[in-house]
């Protein structure tokens, strides 16, 4: 075992609850945004009105293809990185990859205030069709799929549940 990546949509709480079980787990914390945004040196929502999506997916791309250097690192996701199949085939087969899934109320209500580009320039409809058409990818990049409606707390601990069952660390 390796890295522990969180995906899953927007809100469903990655960088909450990877930072907790980087601390519990003594795993050192990388979230990928951030590592993009100090990459770049501009925040993402100037990144994608400047540049474009395209780009910053490309950037994405890089900093999720740097991760094979790195060990023993809990990882949260942008909640695109895990939809696009390059990314996907960039993981490597020692991480594992745990899809955080919180229903879209949650999720929506949890980001609604923000800054986030795609929330910014889609409808309700077009962002809810953007959930609903994600999962799939999310389901076939992770190996561990645990509900993230509730708590940060209850969700930490749902997630050091499955990996307990799951033989973490010695998978
Ligand atoms: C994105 C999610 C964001 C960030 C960017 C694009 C997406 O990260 O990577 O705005 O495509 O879902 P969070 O999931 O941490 O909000």
């Amino acid at each position: 075992m390796n890295n522990l990546l969180l995906c899953g949509f927007m809100g469903c709480g990655k960088t909450t609850v990877g930072k907790r079980l980087s601390k519990t787990l003594s795993m050192e914390y990388i979230d990928l945004d951030a590592e993009i945004e100090s990459e770049a040196g501009l925040p993402i929502p100037e990144l994608f009105r400047l540049y474009g999506e395209p780009y910053f997916r490309d950037l994405e791309h890089e900093a999720l293809s740097k991760l094979s250097h790195r060990i023993s690192c809990v990882v949260s996701t942008g909640g695109g990185a895990m939809t696009f199949q390059r990314n996907r085939m960039a993981v490597s087969p020692e991480d594992l990859v745990i899809f955080l899934d919180a229903s879209f109320p949650v999720c929506y209500q949890r980001i609604q205030g923000s800054d986030r580009p795609l929330l910014r320039t889609n409808t309700l409809e077009e962002f809810q069709a953007l959930y609903e058409n994600r999962r799939a990818a999310y389901e076939q990049a992770a190996s561990l799929v645990v509900n993230a409606d509730a708590s940060p707390q209850q969700v930490e601990a749902a997630v050091l549940e499955a990996l307990q069952a799951a033989g973490f660390p010695h998978k």
